[in-house]
């Protein structure tokens, strides 16, 4: 009688700890598949277009990079293949990075322009290179995807598709 107790106790006892061992070994095996927390953030940056204010402008890294997003002024005017609407209002995002030799523009909020302060190049609000200026082109527009007022970078979204559609027309 007191043996069979014995053996039942060493039984659930055993059978605890495999248990335990298991779960933990299940959750190490789970932890070397996911990705480490910095892949994941080097990937996509999420952040909510709706803390946004009219011409200032908000900058993200993204996958290493410098990112501008800018809720443009009430009264300006959309530039087909550079700004989006969400909830009615205009949004221009891209890499803040100059397209003539790599420096990374500063942005004027009274006059709206980034300028570069490497060789003179100057991009519209929008990120627009201006004519005679030495950046060959605008800067370049990260992929994106718009979930209500969320924006995700390193997602191609249809707002996103939408810009490469009117740049390739
Ligand atoms: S790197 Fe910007 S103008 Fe040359």
């Amino acid at each position: 009688m007191q043996d069979t107790k014995r053996r039942d106790f060493l039984g659930m006892a055993l059978g605890g700890v495999a248990a335990v061992g298991a779960v933990a070994s299940l959750y190490a095996m789970k932890r070397s598949w996911d990705p480490l927390p910095s892949v994941v953030s080097a990937g996509f940056t999420t952040f909510d277009l709706s803390a946004l204010q009219e011409g200032i402008l908000h900058t993200v890294e993204w996958r290493g990079k410098p990112v501008y997003i800018l809720k443009k002024l009430a009264n300006a005017q959309k530039v087909e293949g550079r700004d989006f609407e969400v909830g009615g209002a205009l949004y221009t995002v891209g890499i803040q990075i100059c397209t003539h030799l790599g420096c990374i523009p500063s942005f004027n909020q009274a006059s709206q322009e980034f300028a570069c302060a490497c060789h003179g190049g100057r991009f519209d609000a929008s990120g627009v290179n201006e004519a005679g200026t030495p950046p060959p082109r605008p800067m370049d527009i990260p992929p994106f995807k718009i979930d209500g007022t969320k924006m995700v970078l390193g997602e191609e979204g249809q707002e996103y598709k939408a810009l490469l559609e009117v740049k390739k027309a």
